[in-house]
């Protein structure tokens, strides 16, 4: 993978979180997003991350250009050619699937990974012309801070895509755990009833967000629920809820919450929106 240019599809919490992680592994980076604002919001993330490495001594004004001098942006899908693209766009096979097709065509060799947070590799794949160089990579928020790192072979991924998949997340510093391909995988199917049983205790008005939250930190989880969702995105953690529910064929255990789409419906995303289930400045 030395020297290979990494393309990330989605400049959002993710995108721009998976982008810092591959510049400071000295990859070059080239970032595809729809909209010219999300491209501009990535830009000022990636730089005032390196921004406050630079004042806690971390690197050095030298190593800062050089690694924003290695990141290009661009909402052109025609631009993007790139040696392994990760998808980091809304939790929609539709969209991800339309996507892969039209930059499976400008880059019929790369290896093409999805950071989707459930929806099965195997399906992602069926709506492209060489399912042997897609697999999953799932990243964790923050992903310059979370060492894990879901490696998700489909079932027509090939060894050599698993292979070098494996040596790139290696080479990432992270810690990459093969898993089976099945909707959630296994972090995500395992985390929903964390949330879920918390917005059910919110619904049932047994006590309130803070408490929960306070509750659940006392236990010694790192972030309450509610505080995880604001951080993850109400709207993308309600996505993920509704597609891992999908499918599952409506399993109760995996049924959304009402006062979630409430949230979301008012467009009440979290830290992104400066409110979610709690107020930021
Ligand atoms: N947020 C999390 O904590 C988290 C963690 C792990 C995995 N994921 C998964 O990662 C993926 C992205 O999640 P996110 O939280 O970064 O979402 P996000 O909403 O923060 O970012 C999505 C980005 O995709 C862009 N986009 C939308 N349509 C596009 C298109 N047609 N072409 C190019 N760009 C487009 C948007 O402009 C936005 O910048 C989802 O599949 C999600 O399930 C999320």
């Amino acid at each position: 993978m030395e020297n290979k240019r990494i393309g990330i599809i989605g400049g959002g919490i993710m995108g721009y979180g998976i982008a810092i992680v591959c510049l400071q592994a000295n990859f070059k980076v080239i970032i595809l997003d729809k909209y010219e604002n999300s491209l501009m919001n990535a830009q000022k993330n990636i730089e005032d991350y390196f921004e406050k490495s630079l004042q806690k001594g971390k690197i050095s004004l030298e190593k800062k250009n050089i690694l924003l001098s290695n990141i290009n942006f661009t909402t052109n899908l025609y631009d993007f050619t790139a040696d392994y693209i990760i998808e980091a766009v809304p939790e929609n096979l539709k969209l991800k699937q339309e996507l892969f097709t039209e930059i499976e065509k400008n880059n019929p060799l790369s290896l093409l990974a999805s950071n989707t947070s459930t929806i099965p590799i195997t399906r992602i794949a069926s709506a492209i012309q060489n399912p042997q160089n897609m697999i999953g990579i799932h990243f964790f928020n923050p992903a310059p801070l979370m060492k894990l790192v879901e490696i998700i072979p489909a079932e027509k991924t090939s060894d050599t895509t698993l292979q070098k998949t494996i040596e790139f997340v290696n080479s990432l510093q992270k810690q990459g755990v093969i898993v089976k391909d099945s909707p959630g995988f296994i972090v995500n199917r395992v985390a929903r009833h964390y949330y879920l049983e918390s917005l059910k205790i919110l619904e049932e008005n047994i006590t309130d967000v803070q408490t929960i939250d306070n509750i659940l930190e006392n236990c010694g989880f790192k972030m309450g629920a509610f505080k995880l969702m604001d951080l993850i995105g109400v709207e993308t953690n309600h996505s993920v809820t509704q597609s891992l529910y999908e499918s599952y064929f409506y399993e109760p255990r995996f049924q959304p919450s009402i006062i979630q789409q409430k949230k979301v419906d008012a467009g009440l995303f979290g830290k992104k929106t400066k409110a979610g289930f709690y107020k930021y400045d």
